[in-house]
């Protein structure tokens, strides 16, 4: 982990709560906010701290577990998302009308227009949140995380951040060619898959 790196999950619903028990589990001090505000979460864990949206977004690295028709308003509440690492957990193909809204375009690629200036990292949407968030004995591997991303260096923190949270991480490349295959309802969704030693 990056020291220093403060991280955020925006979204406290079966993601946002799945993904604040891996940074519990892992010791990593994470905050979570949501729409309703800190009060409304609770019990997630030592060091998932609950805040204001604004507080949220004052991190480096940003989870974005929120519904995939909320994600045009959500990137309207900064006007400049430079300097942000936001990690897209979300699943258009589940969500109404995804299809119209995305006309084509892959659901990260949307996501990079509606948060213009944030690195989109998109990771952590392949498996059902009980999945994830389910314990899994580290002396039979690790679970798979797949990442895809535009900026190789945002990859590269991701997966450190996928490593020190007890998964494997395996970057797939660029949002239009990796990323494409862990768009639902592609290839590598729904996909739980554990990484073992080579020997
Ligand atoms: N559920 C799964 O198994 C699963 C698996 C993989 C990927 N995903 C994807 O992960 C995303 C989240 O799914 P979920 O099942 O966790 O949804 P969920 O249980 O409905 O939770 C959604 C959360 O997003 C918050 N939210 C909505 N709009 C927001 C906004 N504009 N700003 C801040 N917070 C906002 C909600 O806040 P409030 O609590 O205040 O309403 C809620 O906490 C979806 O895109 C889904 O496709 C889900």
């Amino acid at each position: 982990m990056t020291a220093g790196t403060r991280y955020a999950i925006v979204g406290s619903g079966n993601i946002g709560t799945a993904l604040a028990g891996l940074f519990a589990r892992a010791g990593i001090e994470v905050s979570i906010a949501n729409t309703r505000g800190p009060e409304s979460i609770g019990g997630l864990g030592a060091g998932v701290r609950a805040v204001g949206l604004e507080e949220a977004l004052e991190s480096d690295v940003i989870f974005m577990a929120i519904p995939f028709g909320a994600v045009e308003q959500f990137g309207k509440v900064l006007p400049d998302w430079a300097g942000k690492t936001v990690v897209d957990t979300t699943n258009a193909h589940y969500a109404p009308n995804s299809a119209e809204i995305l006309r084509g375009r892959l659901s990260t690629r949307y996501a990079a227009e509606k948060l213009p200036g944030a690195e989109l990292v998109k990771a952590f949407n392949q498996l059902p949140a009980n999945t994830l968030a389910s314990e899994f004995d580290p002396a039979l591997g690790r679970r798979v995380i797949f990442i895809a991303t535009d900026s190789p260096e945002a990859g590269d923190r991701i997966a450190e951040l996928v490593g020190d949270l007890g998964m494997a991480a395996v970057q797939l490349g660029r949002i239009d060619e990796g990323g494409r295959l862990i768009q639902a309802p592609n290839a590598l969704v729904l996909r739980n898959l554990i990484e073992r030693p080579l020997f």
